[in-house]
């Protein structure tokens, strides 16, 4: 497990070797995959993440000629060769790498489905089967979110929720809530597949229909930004 303190150089040496930005490129900071909580040497708490859709949208916000910092948690699905990544294992590397590279973005999405608890005891080697319980107490983990919304000049924020089926008032209660200028409301259906059926909120709007490609939301995503960036 690194520290915040050896998250932060990393992401701070990388960043260094990006040019000034050039006119109407904005930089985008997306986070993506699952994130691994260690409960000890040989086992975690994960989720089924594959990260694909922050991976289409770095390809959507490069083929668009903007610039990116993937931030990718543990996946076997590669990420875009073209994208600038950093990886990270737990929510705690992944609250540090974000808000390292925070001040530097213009554009935060958050499609990395972030675990919300930690094994609150991390046992070094191996937890063998001497009882026939092991109850295992779990932390909250930080909400990344949270602590970009505590900044004081925010970029503009996409996020994501899931859930079995979309219910478009908890997603605006989600989007309101977490500060996001926009919420991809996805389904458990659309994990590691190629097509999406989120329902993209915005002010309590419906602005994106269901019914595409991962690869289509991305585009959708990445222009809408674009629109808001100016606006800022
Ligand atoms: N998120 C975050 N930090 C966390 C957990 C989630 O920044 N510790 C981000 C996710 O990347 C996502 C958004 O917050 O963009 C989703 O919020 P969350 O409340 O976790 O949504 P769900 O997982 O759908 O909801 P819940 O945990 O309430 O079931």
């Amino acid at each position: 497990m690194r520290s915040a303190e050896e998250v932060r150089q990393e992401v701070c040496a990388v960043l260094a070797a990006y040019p000034p930005p050039a006119a109407g490129q904005l930089r985008f900071l997306i986070t993506a995959g699952p994130t691994y909580e260690d409960l000890d040497a040989v086992r975690y708490l994960g989720n089924r993440s594959t990260g694909r859709m922050g991976f289409a949208v770095a390809e959507a916000a490069l083929k668009a000629g903007h610039q990116v910092l993937l931030v990718v948690g543990p996946t076997p699905v590669p990420p875009p060769e073209e994208a600038v990544t950093v990886k990270v294992r737990s929510a705690q590397e992944m609250a540090a790498a974000v808000l390292a590279a925070l001040a530097w973005s213009q554009v935060l999405v958050m499609s990395a489905a972030v675990a919300d608890y930690r094994p609150e005891k991390y046992t070094d080697g191996k937890i063998h089967k001497t009882k026939d319980e092991l109850v295992i107490r779990c932390v909250r983990t930080p909400d990344i979110l949270a602590s970009v919304n505590r900044q004081k000049n925010k970029p503009v924020i996409i996020g994501f929720s899931l859930e079995p089926e979309v219910d478009q008032e908890m997603a605006e209660a989600k989007r309101a809530t977490k500060g996001m200028d926009i919420i991809a409301a996805n389904t458990t259906a659309s994990f590691g597949e190629s097509f999406s059926d989120a329902v993209v909120l915005e002010d309590g709007r419906e602005v994106f229909t269901p019914g595409n490609t991962k690869e289509e939301l991305a585009r959708y995503l990445v222009a809408r930004a674009e629109e808001l960036a100016k606006k800022r």
